[in-house]
């Protein structure tokens, strides 16, 4: 049997860091099925060239042929451009990629990581402001533009059972709702209820009783991130704010570069760094690959190969211990490639 790869780079450094997390793929051998990659479209380029960003035809090769892909960036414009719409947001509700799952872990002080930080944030991946629904009128003081924000009980249920699974598995056990419930009583209320409603459900009885659940508003979860990260062990939040969380914490580890993610559905799952397209370095050759690679060992864990996905994360955490090849986001001066060489060494 293969393991039926689509590899989705899209744009900017995509390109860069999705070629570095096959190779890595490929040194593991036996340790995992034979991979099978499968190249596929999406993003910005190629709805420039086509005038479609997510073609049809990747879609159903994920669907039909792929047993699992692994996607890059996309370099969405900041401004309303006619027919464009973001690919990965798409393609997240399309397979039906509910959770996000974004670990942040310091491996090594030494090189600048915050220590004490290890959690894992759980971002719905379906709805609340993303579903994208904006309008723009004339009212009386000039332009008006809203956004609807849609929180369901459903897609609220099904975040929170995968974030109670994740926790229960830790060590710590420990699970954080970020929510705005002092403001948005309604939308985050639900959100938050839902979730903590969880262990009380039939289907879950007992189950997550060693579970401790917290719970802390989004602002002072960012606020607290930075004073105390290690209060938090998974943190469970509606889309945006899971996004922007992830982010910070990224801060609290040395780079963006760093911060793998999965997007996981019960029928599929989709690794991808938690990082953008960055224009700022695109074609430089030295964006830094590893968060690329753990997200492919993620993809691999999730799929029960611990054994590959164990050999992936040794070997980045071995390079960034190491701290002597190292690309510039981590005040290093390697190249993307010259990393992806030491991973590959380690391997
Ligand atoms: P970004 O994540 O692309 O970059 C933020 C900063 O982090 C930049 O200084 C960049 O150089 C640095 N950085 C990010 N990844 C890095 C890596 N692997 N190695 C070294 N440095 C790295 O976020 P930004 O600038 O806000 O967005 C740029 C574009 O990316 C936008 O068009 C945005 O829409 C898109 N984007 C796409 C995402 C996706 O495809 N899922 C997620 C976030 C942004
Ligand atoms: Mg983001």
């Amino acid at each position: 049997r293969s393991l039926k790869i689509g590899l989705i780079p899209a744009d900017g450094i995509g390109k860069e860091v999705i070629p570095a997390a096959r190779q890595a793929i490929e040194a593991l051998g036996s340790d995992i099925p034979k991979p099978e990659f499968i190249d596929l479209l999406a993003g910005w380029e190629v709805f420039t060239k086509t005038g479609v960003a997510l073609p049809d035809e990747t879609v159903d090769i994920l669907r039909n042929e792929c047993d699992c892909a692994l996607f890059g960036s996309v370099s969405s414009p900041s401004r309303k451009v006619v027919g464009y719409s973001s690919p990965i947001v798409a393609l997240r509700k399309k397979l039906d990629l509910y959770a996000n799952i974004r670990p942040v872990v310091s491996v090594a002080p030494e090189v600048g990581q915050q220590p004490s930080v290890d959690l894992i944030v759980v971002r719905e991946n379906t709805e609340c402001l993303y579903v994208k629904q904006e309008t723009q009128t004339e009212g009386e003081k000039g332009k008006e533009a809203r956004a609807t924000r849609v929180i369901t009980e459903y897609a609220s249920r099904r975040i929170g059972q995968m974030a109670f699974e994740l926790a229960n598995a830790r060590p710590r056990k420990h699970l954080t709702i970020i929510h705005k419930s002092n403001v948005l009583s309604i939308t985050d209320g639900l959100f938050r209820e839902t979730v903590r409603a969880v262990p009380t459900l039939p289907a879950v009885a007992g189950k997550y009783d060693g579970v401790t659940i917290a719970e802390q508003l989004v602002d002072s979860a960012v606020y607290r991130l930075f004073r105390e990260p290690e209060v938090f062990d998974v943190m469970v939040a509606p889309n945006l704010y899971g996004d922007i969380i992830s982010d910070a914490a990224a801060a609290l580890v040395g780079s963006l570069g760093l911060i793998p993610s999965i997007n996981a559905g019960d029928n599929f799952v989709m690794g991808e760094p938690v990082h953008g397209s960055a224009p700022d370095i695109e074609g430089k050759g030295i964006a830094n690959p590893l968060a690329s690679i753990r997200s492919a060992a993620l993809m691999l864990r999730h799929l029960g190969y611990v054994k590959g996905a164990d050999r992936l994360d040794n070997a980045v955490d071995a390079v960034i211990r190491d701290g002597r090849i190292l690309t510039p986001d981590l005040k290093g001066t390697s190249t993307t490639d010259e990393v992806l060489q030491a991973v590959l060494k380690q391997l």
